[in-house]
Formats: C-alpha cells, sequence, structure tokens
C-alpha cells in the first residue's frame, strides 16, 4: 500500500473536487461506464473498453447489476472516498479503489469501473498540471513512439460463421521511421487485403468484424496467404518492412474434453505437439513478426517451447497473463513469452498495469498497450504506451475508436517534434 500523503500545505491544483459516472455505448451498442474526475483546476474523463474474447483470470469487468450498479457504486462507494485526496497521487487512489472492492478480482465494484476512475484521476492530474497524460506518467524525457499493430483480417469469436477460426490476422510496419508513415503503411495494408480479397472471392461483401478487420469467407491458409501478400506488396510500395503477425486467441479453440484445438473452419483438430509445429510453421512461412495466444491460457509450458524456437518473432500473452503480475511472474519463471498484452481492465487499475510493464521490462518482455474488441474514442491508451514507454500499441485500424488512439500518437509525434523517435523493437 502506498502511504496517503495529503500535498505539502499548499493548496494543489491537482486536488479531487468531485467525481461523476454515467453509462454510455461503446463501439458494439453494448453500455459501458464514463468517469469524470472534477481537480480544482483540471478535468479528466475516461470510458472503459469491453472484451468478448475474454481471458478466464481478468477482472470482472462490471459488478452484479451491470453498468446501472457501477455507476451507482462510483457516486455512493468511491466518489465520496476520494474527493479531498490528490489525483497526482495515482496510487493511493488505486489503492483506495482496491480496498473499497475488497476482492481479488475486482468483482464488488468491478474492474471496468475501477478502470474509469483510475484513468479519469490520470487525466484530471494531467490537466490540472497543464500536460499532456503521456508526460505527466512518464515525465519531460518521454519521446520514443510506438509501432501500431493492427489486424486487418479477422474471424474467432469477432467475427461471422465462414471466416476463419485464428482471431486476428495483424500487420507491424516495423521499418517504419515514423508514426505517420507507420500508419500510411497499415491503412495502405488494410485497403490492399480487401483488393485481394476481393480478387479471389468476387462475392465479398465487404463486412469487417467487432475490430473492423475484413471477415471473408476464407480457410486460415488463405486468410494467411492475402494478408501476406498484402503485406508483401505494401513494403515494396512504401520501401520498408511491414510484417505479419497473428492473434490466435487459442483459448477460444481449445477443446479441454478432447485436449485438442478444434478448428472448425478448417474441420481439422490439433493435439498441443501439433498445435505447437503448427505455429512453427506458420512463423516460418510467413515470416511472422508477432505471435499472440498460440496456445490455450493454462499451458505456460508450450509458450515456453515456442519462446524458445523462434527468432525475429515476438511471442505474446494476452489471455496467459490476463495484465496480472502474478501470472507474469509464473511465465518468466517458465521461460514463457518474450511479449505480454497490456490491457488495463484486465486488472483494473493504472497502477497494477504500471506494474506490470515494469516487471515486464525488467524480464525483456515488449510490452504492447492494447484496445479491447469493444471500444469507445477514449484516446487514453495512446498516452499511457507513450507514457510507459512500451514500443508496440495495438489498437486496430479502421473505425473511429481505433483511429482516435492513431491519430492521437500523431498529435503526439507533432507536437514532440525533432525530439519524436520509434521505439526499439528487438526483432
Ligand atoms: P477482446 O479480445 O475481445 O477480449 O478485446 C481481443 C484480443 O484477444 O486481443
Ligand atoms: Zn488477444
Amino acid at each position: 500500500m502506498a502511504r496517503r500523503l495529503s500535498h505539502l500545505g499548499e493548496p494543489s491544483p491537482t486536488i479531487i473536487e468531485d467525481v461523476y459516472a454515467r453509462k454510455i455505448f461503446n463501439s458494439r451498442g453494448e453500455p459501458t461506464i464514463e468517469v469524470d474526475v472534477i481537480a480544482a483546476e483540471g478535468f479528466g474523463r475516461a470510458s472503459a473498453p469491453s472484451g468478448k474474447s475474454r481471458g478466464a483470470h481478468e477482472a470482472v469487468p462490471f459488478p452484479e447489476g451491470g453498468v446501472d450498479a457501477a455507476v451507482a457504486k462510483v457516486e455512493e462507494v468511491i466518489a465520496p472516498e476520494i474527493i479531498g485526496l490528490d489525483a497526482a497521487q495515482q496510487s493511493v487512489i488505486d489503492d483506495l479503489l482496491r480496498e473499497v472492492d475488497g476482492t481479488e478480482n475486482f468483482s464488488n465494484i468491478g474492474g471496468n469501473t475501477a478502470y474509469a476512475v483510475s484513468l479519469a484521476v490520470a487525466n484530471a492530474a494531467a490537466s490540472a498540471r497543464a500536460l499532456p497524460l503521456y508526460q505527466h506518467l512518464g515525465g519531460v524525457a518521454c519521446s520514443e513512439l510506438p509501432y501500431p499493430l493492427g489486424n486487418v483480417l479477422g474471424g474467432g469469436k469477432h467475427a461471422g460463421g465462414g471466416a476463419p477460426d485464428i482471431q486476428e490476422f495483424l500487420v507491424i510496419p516495423v521499418g517504419a521511421s515514423s508514426v505517420s508513415e507507420a500508419l500510411e503503411a497499415i491503412f495502405a495494408v488494410h485497403r490492399a487485403v480487401r483488393g485481394v480479397i476481393e480478387s479471389r472471392d468476387p462475392s465479398f461483401t465487404g463486412g469487417r468484424g467487432d475490430e473492423g478487420a475484413w471477415a471473408p469467407n476464407a480457410s486460415n491458409e488463405e486468410a494467411l496467404d492475402v494478408v501476406y501478400k498484402a503485406c508483401d506488396q505494401v513494403s515494396r510500395e512504401m520501401g520498408f518492412e511491414v510484417r505479419m503477425g497473428l492473434d490466435v486467441a487459442a483459448s477460444s479453440l481449445w477443446n479441454p474434453k478432447r485436449q485438442r484445438y478444434v478448428y472448425v473452419r478448417d474441420g481439422v483438430e490439433r493435439s498441443t505437439e501439433e498445435q505447437l509445429s503448427y505455429m512453427l510453421s506458420l512463423v516460418e512461412e510467413y515470416e511472422l513478426a508477432y505471435l499472440e495466444d498460440p496456445f490455450e491460457e493454462e499451458d505456460f509450458e508450450s509458450f515456453a517451447e515456442l519462446t524458445k524456437s523462434v527468432k525475429s518473432c515476438l511471442v505474446c500473452g494476452d489471455d496467459l497473463f490476463t495484465t496480472n503480475v502474478n501470472r507474469l511472474r509464473m511465465g518468466v519463471k517458465k521461460g514463457a513469452c518474450n511479449a505480454i498484452i497490456i490491457k488495463i481492465n484486465q486488472v483494473g487499475t493504472l497502477s497494477q498495469a504500471i506494474e506490470a510493464v515494469r516487471m515486464a521490462k525488467k524480464h525483456g518482455l515488449a510490452p504492447v498497450v492494447s484496445h479491447r474488441s469493444g471500444e469507445t474514442p477514449d484516446p487514453s491508451i495512446a498516452h499511457v504506451c507513450v507514457g510507459l514507454g512500451c514500443p508496440i500499441i495495438k489498437t486496430g485500424v479502421v473505425g473511429g475508436e481505433r483511429v482516435a488512439k492513431l491519430n492521437e500518437l500523431l498529435r503526439i509525434e507533432d507536437v514532440l517534434g525533432d525530439y519524436a523517435r520509434m521505439a526499439h523493437l528487438n526483432l
């Protein structure tokens, strides 16, 4: 627990004066929570995203009673506790949220409730200090920008029946020398993917999944070929390397009774050993730069085996770690993964996510700050990514709620001017 120091005798511009919560809607039209924090000389707002392919070890998103109950918790239980505290003392507020909740998984107030309060507090403190959020979090030396990682084709839980079993076919412009160049490349790949799909299937309707990725009627192999081709085409056009990645979201394929990964679209089942060799073959054949959740969320051993066997590829844990330092500690011990997804609402508060980022960096894992499939236009994660010095942001390619984060990176790049540089990628 952090010490609850009050400010040092001076009237502080970051003291919290009021807190409001309301119900708004996310990109899927589902209700979610938005929180406003009014500080003595600042204002902060944040809204929570929602996952659809959630990890078993994630925080519970909302309390019993859903978003309405979450709104009531903020106004009746949380606001009275945090009004009068200093928004600049993020860990004090976050510890208090955990204390008020009193459970391990935020099942009492909801992880999304904690998220919205935690981020709104950070935004209010930044505003009162007249700093952009990334600088409030990371200080003046903060000048490294992340590579965008976005899905251009998708299936699994984010799309309909005929789409591939693999959840996300991603693109990462590893050779870009600026955010603006990187964004041009990912938008070009998104457009090129549509072109390649149409050239193979003239009946393609242009349908897209929850995160704006194309959702064609295609087998996994067809989808892999399409995206590989589009990346290659754009690499040549742009004159720098644009590579491919995957989020297999393998927990959604895993059938615990059969002890097999079931690829319904392809009509194939794979044992753990077969899944491992399939993943290795994909890394090699498609020169994958990134591979997320290739195994179900309890199989640390297979993650470790794969991590050991690949070169120039980030093996990333999402459902495996759920941004949780205890899970990450297990992963580090076993050598599972060289990258970790950071989704703040998997764990509830900004401070807990910061802890996970610190631990990841200490042990050489690349932290990848990520959106959720149900998003709001809140751009805060762009600032969190830059402020915490994370080399990759995974936030989709198209759709207003995704582009909001990408455009925010452009603004940060613009403000940093000559000081801006791309992060170092270990690829
Ligand atoms: P989500 O999944 O639907 O839980 O946001 C996205 C992901 O698996 O990365
Ligand atoms: Zn994932």
